[in-house]
């Protein structure tokens, strides 16, 4: 659906309430316990200054959407959270991001343990060329995990996490290639959660996805965050409205605003977050 569609579509289910023409402030969520802490973080592409400033607390066990228009800096910080970012050439960050008051990017940080933890799906599906069973147990595997009936026992709890497991218990050891976008995207996310990360970072996860498959993962989504935290990069606004509990509006590299979801979308602070919300731009 085109944004101006989806836009209009909000507006009607959500109205955007009228400001009161008061200093606008910064709207920012009551964080009580926040697993990632991002501070004064700024992101260089060479001399591309892609993220400027960024302050974010992100809670623990809640879903966070980042929105704003293209380009704007919302995939590079998904990326700086589980330093997908180190794998470009000529990048430079500034600033720290904290997962439990730990500083991801210092000396002492293992990298390969981080994005154990903080695990990511994309928004193309990308299940490796074996069996749906070897998609699930790839991490296990690598760290040395090879006892079947412990395998088998991660295998059918994490797929019936992933609402998975009804479509696919009598066929585990087919292609994953033959399962459906829906179904693959699922199964992503399976595998992410078979290495039990504490995050798991959602870049635009089903924005190629048909409306039914779409639900699923959102309902999913709902259900994922009882155990884990969510960070959801997302262009679908009545996506974000619905699964998000907290939500960030990036502009040119900046966050504008940054609050609960319900507040931001139905009473933003700045004007620049309500035009965009409203379809006026992006
Ligand atoms: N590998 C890269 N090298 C140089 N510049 C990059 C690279 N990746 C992203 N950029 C630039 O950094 C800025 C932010 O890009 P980013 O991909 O984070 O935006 P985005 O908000 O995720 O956009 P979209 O909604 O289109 O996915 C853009 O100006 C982009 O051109
Ligand atoms: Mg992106």
């Amino acid at each position: 659906m085109a944004l101006q569609e989806q836009s209009a579509t909000l507006r009607r289910e959500m109205p955007v309430m009228k400001r009161d023409g008061a200093m606008p402030k910064i709207s920012v969520p009551e964080i009580s316990s926040p697993i990632i802490q991002i501070k004064d973080l700024n992101f260089y592409y060479g001399s591309k200054h892609a993220l400027k400033s960024i302050t974010v607390d992100i809670s623990e066990k809640k879903a966070t959407a980042f929105i704003g228009p293209s380009g704007c800096g919302k995939t590079t910080l998904l990326r700086c959270l589980n330093r997908m970012n180190d794998l470009i050439a000529n990048v430079r960050v500034t600033g720290s991001i904290t997962l439990e008051g730990k500083d991801i990017y210092g000396p002492s940080t293992d990298v390969i343990q981080l994005r154990r933890r903080v695990g990511m799906i994309f928004q193309k599906w990308n299940p490796f060329p074996k069996s749906i069973y070897e998609n699930v147990v790839y991490g296990l595997r690598i760290v040395g995990i090879n006892d079947r009936q412990q395998l088998d026992e991660v295998v059918e709890s994490t797929l019936k996490r992933a609402a998975l497991w009804e479509e696919v218990k009598d066929t585990l050891h087919k292609s994953a290639a033959e399962l459906s976008g829906g179904q693959q995207q699922r199964l992503c996310i399976a595998r992410a959660l078979a290495v039990e990360p504490d995050v798991l970072l959602m870049d635009e996860p089903c924005s190629a996805l048909d409306p039914i498959s779409t639900a699923k993962i959102e309902e999913l989504i709902h259900e994922l965050k009882d155990a884990f935290t969510i960070v959801i990069v997302t262009h679908n606004m009545q996506q974000a409205a619905r699964v998000s509990d907290h939500t960030a509006f990036f502009y040119l590299g900046e966050v504008i605003e940054y609050g609960e979801t319900g507040k931001l979308f139905t009473n933003p602070d700045k004007r620049q977050t309500e035009d965009y919300i409203t379809g006026r731009f992006g």
